[in-house]
């Protein structure tokens, strides 16, 4: 990189995002994250932690495989077998990055790790000694960096750097920094740590007190020039910095952040609804950039100024996060070149045969609905995708309810090409329906999260259901969306299911018999 003021973007959706609690995401579901990610040529992708599982080895070494633009990099402990793992699992990688990191605040040293300051500095040499046998591109992190005491810290990072180090980041761990103090720190780095213009230097900020935005971008100022972010905000806890938060900041208001950018912000909006397709995390909808309402303008007033000049009440056009301002609502009579430029609009690059598909779904759809609207497809299209590669399908159901019946369910489905049908009765018929999955495929998850939302307004909107499952510690969520809010609710259980049976495969290659 030749120009020192370009910023670059760290997407880390994939290890941080995904260690929010019930993000969990299947090696596919990444995947396909990363190949956004790629295609809007995202700085580095943190495809994950490859000696936490097998999962995670899987996902980063795939990602390694399909990334052409992107350097991919996987987290690993200051271990030697962290290390090592992490360099096999970016063999196939074109470009790669190994991100080691240690604890250094006192807090950390002595609770967590239980080891003296000086033995912690002869980890992070060895550490990135090791890493740099194997590339490179090594980042060094200090864990609880913003609560670490200063004048170790300069040594840690100093000595890193001597080591071999091309990245320095500094996490905010608990999101505890303020702003102006956590710009004090990062001038400190670079007036205080000598070697410091042999580095980069990187921020990670989570997001507890609501300031890992604020302080990524005051740390920006004061000389970061990598930031480390996710797709709407996911990761432990509150979250960490949001990209799309952080790249449209740096983009509108260049003449307080003038900086350049690498990537492509027309996927923003593509790249969030899939993050929380597969993750199951909906977006709240007064979130910045991504919500539904973040481009709506309900008031008379606002109206009559959009009209008039959209730059009255817009700061950012909707176009540049890849949102279509076209009024094109579809209906029975759209036809098939429609339809495919209203999904080329909507950020989707999909197939022949998955838009044949879509397309059957759509007119369908658009039988039971008068109008169909942008978010209908959305819904439409998302969930043909998550349901791609499943190994239990949904094939049909049929309910009995009402105030004077106990409530029936009749469901088929499609086990890896074998057809099973049961009959089940529930408490009610969400209930039903729920047994009769477990009767055909048995299984002892917990069901933590059932929610159904409408896609869109009147009677005939879309149920828009999520529904999060847990077994042994895994929580995983499957979404999905019907006018009939009970096939939603069968289907989003499945994708939920699905995608548990897929991590248990990984163990017990023979569950689905179970
Ligand atoms: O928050 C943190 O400290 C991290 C490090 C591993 C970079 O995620
Ligand atoms: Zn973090």
């Amino acid at each position: 990189m030749t120009d020192p003021d370009r910023l670059i973007i760290f997407d880390t959706t994939l290890r941080d995002g995904e260690q929010s609690p019930g993000a969990s995401m299947t090696v596919s579901e990444k995947c396909r994250i990363a190949e956004m990610l790629d295609q809007m040529k995202v700085d580095v992708i943190e495809a994950g932690f490859a000696i936490s599982s097998d999962g995670d080895f899987e996902a980063v070494r795939e990602i390694a495989k399909i990334c052409r633009h992107s350097v991919v990099c996987s987290l690993a402990r200051a271990h030697d077998a962290d290390i090592d793992r992490a360099a096999e699992a970016l063999v196939p990688a074109e470009r790669k990055r190994i991100h080691t990191f240690i604890s250094t605040s006192p807090l950390h040293m002595r609770v967590k790790l239980q080891m003296e300051p000086d033995e912690v500095l002869e980890r992070v040499v060895a550490s990135v000694t090791r890493a740099r046998r194997h590339t490179d591109d090594v980042e060094w992190s200090c864990e609880d960096g913003s609560r670490s005491e200063h004048d170790f810290l300069m040594r840690c990072i100093e000595a890193a750097i001597t080591a071999g180090a091309t990245t320095i980041n500094i996490p905010d761990t608990v999101g505890y920094a303020h702003p102006e103090e956590f710009a004090d720190l990062i001038r400190m780095i670079r007036n205080r740590v000598p070697n410091i213009d042999r580095a980069v230097i990187s921020v990670h900020c989570h997001n507890d007190l609501g300031l890992a935005v604020a302080n990524s971008l005051r740390a920006i100022e004061a000389g970061a020039r990598q930031i480390e972010c996710t797709v709407n905000g996911i990761g432990e806890r509150a979250g960490n910095a949001a990209l799309e938060e952080i790249v449209m900041a740096v983009r509108t208001r260049q003449d307080r952040l003038p900086h350049a950018l690498g990537l492509d912000t027309r996927h923003i909006m593509s790249l969030s609804r899939q993050v929380s397709a597969s993750t199951g995390f909906a977006v709240q909808p007064n979130k910045a950039i991504v919500g539904k309402n973040a481009f709506a303008h309900e008031s008379g007033i606002h109206q009559d100024g959009m009209l008039k000049d959209a730059e009255t009440y817009e700061i950012m056009r909707p176009e540049d996060i890849g949102l279509s301002r076209s009024t094109l609502v579809m209906g029975k009579l759209s036809g098939r070149h429609a339809f495919r430029k209203k999904l080329e609009e909507l950020g989707y690059d999909i197939g022949d045969n998955a838009l044949n598909d879509a397309f059957v779904r759509f007119k369908a759809l658009a039988d039971k609905k008068k109008e169909v609207f942008d978010d209908d497809i959305v819904a439409l299209v998302d969930d043909q995708i998550a349901a791609a590669d499943q190994h239990v399908k949904f094939v049909s159901l049929e309910v009995r309810c009402g105030s004077e019946i106990k409530p029936r369910a009749s469901l088929a489905l499609d086990v890896d090409g074998e057809r099973r049908a049961t009959e089940a009765e529930g408490d009610g018929p969400v209930d039903a329906t729920f047994k009769a999955i477990r009767a055909l495929v048995p299984h002892d998850a917990k069901l933590l999260l059932f929610q159904i939302n409408a896609v869109t307004e009147g009677t005939d909107a879309q149920a828009v259901v999520t529904v999060r499952l847990e077994e042994n510690g895994t929580a995983v969520a499957g979404m999905s969306a019907d006018t009939d809010t009970l096939v939603a609710s069968a289907r989003a259980y499945l994708g939920a299911l699905n995608k548990l049976l897929v991590k248990r495969d990984r163990t017990a290659p023979h569950a689905l018999s179970a």
